[in-house]
């Protein structure tokens, strides 16, 4: 019978340790990196609405879609498609949608990597004292030094890589568990920490308004990078939130599972945005700095008050855990996949999938120095080009990879999962495996997975190309 399926990778002890596993995939660089500079380049409100309503409308059904079939498979991503696929007599196919999530988190652990890595270095600076007083034009200098020196930046890459195929190989339910009861509770109180200082630096209203103020003008300036990053940050499309329903006891309501994990992952976001902006303000530096916002603005913060050389490494350590305990979960479909698939152990697996991953990365690395102006996906005047060294337009590989995999990769993924869970699987099942708590509200969550979310995806890729 499907119901007594069991995961040979291991299961979670309670629904508590799948929700502390799930967070911490979905928590993390995203939330305190990536979110404050894209709210940043897309001029604020406008971004941080549409994030909002793309969590809730269009994530958190497939959240639900994934865990619900990955609980119900017991396998990688890959594998349970495949096998509940042919339970309810449709083509195997589907399965290649996970095959798709598989390689996307497989490119998303690879620059993920390198800006885990500057954490690495920042905890080693921030230790040192070397940020004591800073301005913010000198953390500015500190953090191009760092990014255009390739070296430091392979080393801490390379560092940040040996961590994260050690958890794996030791299987994640082991590994995961203890740290994160200690770590997100932490890291959460280090955000409210910085959140206070922002309030003293005079500026934290014009924060505030910066990422509330409604624009409605600029609400489709970034409707998709809204989408994409919605995906990112809940960790959905790939199949990691999959793999980890696969561990999922049996008796847990997946309903309310997912809706915390959804909850906590936006509060920590806002909270970091709340936090970054006043300082942003206050030092004079521009929202729309990109991918090394949060890399100068917290040195300027934690340089500038009492206690900060401690409270600023103690944030960087987990800013670096955070990043850990989502890396983590990028590379367990594929590694728990390879198991299935070839028998070989866990620890051959991940060295193999961590080396590739570590190669690819090392195309991020130099995107910040050397390889500058290696540009893919140029739209010049007299046509496209899908790379050109020097080319004004286009993206590096670092801006490639990450445009790939969000924009397009994520969402694509995140459909074709939540359109299984709709339209595939039996309605039977799926009331059966989310187990609502309360069962009136089945078919609006139904309907969320079958409708709202497919169209979601759908409304936000015509409104990008037609914009
Ligand atoms: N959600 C993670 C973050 O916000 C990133 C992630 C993406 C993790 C995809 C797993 C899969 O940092």
């Amino acid at each position: 019978m499907t119901r007594d399926k069991v995961s040979i990778h291991g299961a979670w002890a309670s629904r508590w340790v799948f929700i502390l596993a799930a967070t911490g995939s979905a928590v993390g660089l995203g939330n305190i990196w990536k979110f404050p500079y894209m709210t940043g380049m897309y001029g604020g409100g406008a971004f941080v609405i549409m994030y909002l309503v793309c969590i809730f409308l269009v994530g958190l059904p497939i959240m639900l879609a994934e865990t619900l079939i990955g609980r119900r498979g017991r396998q990688s991503p890959v594998n349970s498609l495949k096998s509940l696929a042919l339970e309810a007599g449709a083509s195997p196919k589907w399965s290649w949608a996970a095959l798709m999530g598989m390689v996307a988190a497989l490119l998303i652990l690879s620059f993920y990597s390198v800006v885990a890595g500057w954490s690495l270095d920042y905890i080693i600076s921030m230790g040192r004292g070397t940020f004591d007083g800073i301005s913010a034009e000198g953390a500015g200098a500190a953090f191009g030094a760092l990014t255009s020196d390739p070296w430091r930046l392979t080393l801490w890459h390379s560092l940040f890589m040996l961590l994260t195929g050690f958890v794996i190989a030791r299987g994640v339910v082991a590994g995961l568990e203890r740290g994160l009861r200690i770590m997100m509770p932490l890291l959460f109180v280090l955000l409210l920490v910085l959140l206070g200082y922002s309030m003293t630096t005079g500026h934290f209203m014009q924060g505030f308004h910066f990422l509330f103020d409604f624009q409605p003008d600029r609400l489709l300036d970034g409707v998709l990078a809204a989408m994409g990053h919605a995906f990112f940050t809940l960790s959905v499309g790939v199949g990691s939130i999959m793999v980890y329903g696969a561990y999922m006891p049996r008796q847990a309501s997946i309903g309310a599972t997912v809706l915390t994990v959804g909850v906590l992952d936006t509060l920590v976001a806002l909270t970091a945005g709340l936090a970054l902006f006043p300082i942003v303000f206050a030092g004079g530096l521009e929202p729309s700095a990109g991918p090394g916002l949060m890399f100068v603005t917290l040195p300027v913060a934690f340089g500038n008050i009492a206690f900060g050389q401690l409270m600023g490494t103690v944030f960087f350590i987990l800013v670096l855990i955070a990043a850990w305990t989502s890396s983590i979960s990028m590379l367990e479909p594929a590694v728990a996949y390879l198991v299935e698939r070839t028998q070989r152990s866990r620890a051959f697996v991940t060295s193999v999938l961590a080396l590739l991953c570590w190669l690819v990365g090392m195309g991020t690395v130099l995107s910040f120095n050397v390889a500058a102006d290696a540009k893919f996906f140029v739209f010049a005047e007299d046509g496209f080009r899908l790379f050109q060294w020097g080319a004004e337009g286009g993206r590096n590989f670092f801006d490639s990879i990450d445009y790939l995999t969000s924009r397009i990769l994520l969402p694509l993924g995140g459909l074709a999962f939540v359109l299984f869970a709709g339209w595939v699987l039996q309605r039977e099942t799926v009331r059966d495996e989310l187990a609502l708590r309360h069962p009136r509200l089945f078919p609006w969550v139904y309907w969320a997975m079958r409708v709202v979310a497919p169209l979601g995806v759908l409304i936000v890729f015509v409104a990008e190309l037609v914009k």
